[in-house]
């Protein structure tokens, strides 16, 4: 497995990997590996010839209050992750690699990214759609892999890579969850052991929405109510959103007669979680 920190070097061995015609699959991640990046990166092994992952815990998609300092980075494992996962190369690049001195070209992803999550995240996804862009321009991979746990930024990414053209396939792989249903995520860690237990009601107000919506409830609104009902039992439980919106635009939908998302955000202590679920409609 290779490491590489520099992009010119990275860029002088994507030619060759192309030159002998493999296809590439790409994983980009801030670090702190668990199992749901496993997926993506067993993914990625299974379809395409060379895998690059990169590890980047990108600044720009952080708030001036948000834990950019304190967010995990477990190297070593991660890089060790990654060889016992057969990933052919690793692009770490640090800030200035990324961002150097007189960076000023953003891209935003207008009206999706202001809604959900970017409401109480200005900047968050035109800082991840940034940095995408520029990893995909560094890669230039066939196939890019994302998790459905980050459901907006996926989204997102889509969009991006549709309206600027980039010439790859995005493939989003299913949340990868733990005991009790929380879905994982790197700022797990700084769950203590009773807000854990705590955080699993994420999980539990989506599967009610699921049962309601089983038992033929169409009523969004009803929903959310009832979401954020068994979310408030919760002692140190504080709601960023709870919102039931369509899979395009992200726009808030009345009635459950169309595929859509069902996502929330909850603060569990200091810590922010989200997640989500994708309810289909059958056509008659
Ligand atoms: O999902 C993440 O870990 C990040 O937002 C990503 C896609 C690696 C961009 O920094």
């Amino acid at each position: 497995m290779k490491v590489i920190r520099d992009p010119q070097k990275l860029g002088r061995l994507i030619k060759e990997v192309k030159r002998k015609g493999k296809s590439v699959g790409f994983v980009p991640t801030m670090g702190a590996l668990h199992a749901g990046h496993l997926s993506l990166i067993k993914e990625a092994r299974k379809e395409n010839d060379f895998v690059a992952a990169s590890i980047f815990v990108n600044p720009a998609q952080f708030g001036p209050a948000e834990d950019l300092k304190k967010y995990p980075r477990p190297l070593k494992n991660d890089l060790l992750l990654c060889r016992k996962q057969k990933v052919d190369l690793v692009f770490l690049p640090d800030q200035q690699a990324m961002y150097p001195q007189g960076f000023v070209t953003y891209v935003n992803v207008e009206e999706l990214s202001n809604r959900l999550c970017g409401l109480s995240r200005p900047g968050h996804f035109r800082g991840v759609a940034t940095v995408v862009a520029k990893l995909l321009n560094l890669i230039g991979p066939d196939r890019l892999y994302l998790g459905q746990k980050d459901a907006q930024q996926a989204i997102i990414v889509q969009r991006m890579v549709k309206d600027l053209n980039f010439p790859v396939k995005l493939r989003v792989l299913p949340t990868v969850r733990q005991e009790g249903g929380l879905a994982l995520s790197s700022r797990n860690v700084y769950l203590n052991a009773s807000q854990k237990p705590q955080a699993t009601v994420l999980f539990k107000a989506l599967s009610l929405a699921r049962s309601l919506i089983d038992q033929g409830q169409t009523n969004a609104e009803r929903i959310i109510r009832r979401m954020k009902e068994l979310i408030a039992r919760k002692k140190e439980a504080r709601i960023d959103y709870v919102a039931i919106v369509d899979l395009e635009k992200l726009n808030p939908v009345k009635k459950i007669d169309q595929d859509c998302l069902i996502c929330l955000a909850v603060k569990i202590g200091k810590t922010r979680l989200i997640d989500n679920l994708v309810i289909t409609h059958e056509k008659n």
